[in-house]
């Protein structure tokens, strides 16, 4: 584990409050992660969601991937929990406007102590966003806890990869992003084992050094108005926001920053 004590979950939601959040979907779309809809599509083929069930998605953001899950894979209905109100209120009118309102519901909570009922769900998911949690300990168990026996617990994440990163080179990523803490794909396992979980496929989808040079060709040859109107036509901002980007893309060329995918069945 790499960590940043001084980031919390205020910083976290101070991010999708605000301007920065506004940038990561102006690159990524409303589905905020490496890949898009092939990342979703591939986490959904591996975890075998099936068509009729209900899941969990555990920092849903606006609500990308519970429409995602709807829509494409037939899901009966998805239930998003997310810490940053302004986010939820994005995302209930996203769903409503797009006429998904009865099939999607939207708690605003911590994902460590999400207050749903327990064994109701037959999955929980995921999609680079746990990387923001503060506990992740506390959200595997929270994740174990609501999905039913032999349900699943299916995410990427943003994860350590095979080659160590130094601590100077943790504390500039994670400042950067927000992240409190990162995770390898082993430390996740050995809590999804901790919380009566077994992990059934753990692998790093190859995508991350791929990604990155696409949201840098874009900001600065294509939207690079756009994100400069997002920030207030800061271009000192802009030109460090490039240099991070550049900075975590040199990480995950060195194998040190991964997109990884778990899937993992409750036992
Ligand atoms: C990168 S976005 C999620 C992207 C989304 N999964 C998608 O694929 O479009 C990160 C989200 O995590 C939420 N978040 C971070 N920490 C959280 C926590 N402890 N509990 C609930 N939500 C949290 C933030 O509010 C934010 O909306």
């Amino acid at each position: 584990m790499k960590s940043a004590p001084q980031i919390h979950l205020s910083n976290v939601q101070a991010v999708y409050s605000g301007a920065e959040g506004k940038l990561w979907e102006l690159l990524m779309g409303e589905q905020i992660h490496l890949g898009g809809l092939q990342s979703s599509l591939e986490l959904a083929r591996c975890a075998g969601i099936a068509e009729g069930s209900r899941g969990v998605d555990f920092c849903c953001c606006a609500g990308a991937g519970l429409k995602f899950l709807v829509q494409f894979q037939k899901v009966a209905h998805m239930t998003g929990v997310d810490a940053t109100p302004a986010m939820i209120q994005l995302g209930r009118q996203r769903v409503a406007a797009e006429g998904l309102a009865d099939k999607i519901t939207f708690v605003e909570a911590n994902v460590s102590d999400c207050g749903l009922p327990p064994g109701q769900f037959d999955f929980v998911w995921g999609e680079d966003a746990w990387c923001y949690v503060e506990d992740k300990r506390a959200m595997i168990t929270e994740a174990a806890r609501i999905v039913k026996a032999g349900g699943k617990i299916a995410f990427t994440d943003w994860m350590l990869g095979p080659t160590d990163m130094t601590d100077t080179e943790a504390a500039r990523y994670l400042t950067f992003m927000k992240f409190p803490n990162v995770l390898s794909q082993a430390e996740y396992r050995s809590h999804l084992e901790a919380s009566g979980c077994s992990a059934q496929l753990a692998q790093d989808t190859g995508r991350f050094a791929s990604q990155m040079p696409l949201y840098l060709d874009m900001l600065e040859k294509q939207l690079t108005y756009d994100a400069l109107k997002i920030i207030g036509f800061d271009t000192a901002l802009a030109a460090e926001l490039v240099g991070e980007m550049k900075f975590i893309q040199s990480l995950a060329q060195a194998g040190k920053v991964i997109q990884g995918l778990i899937v993992a069945e409750k036992c």
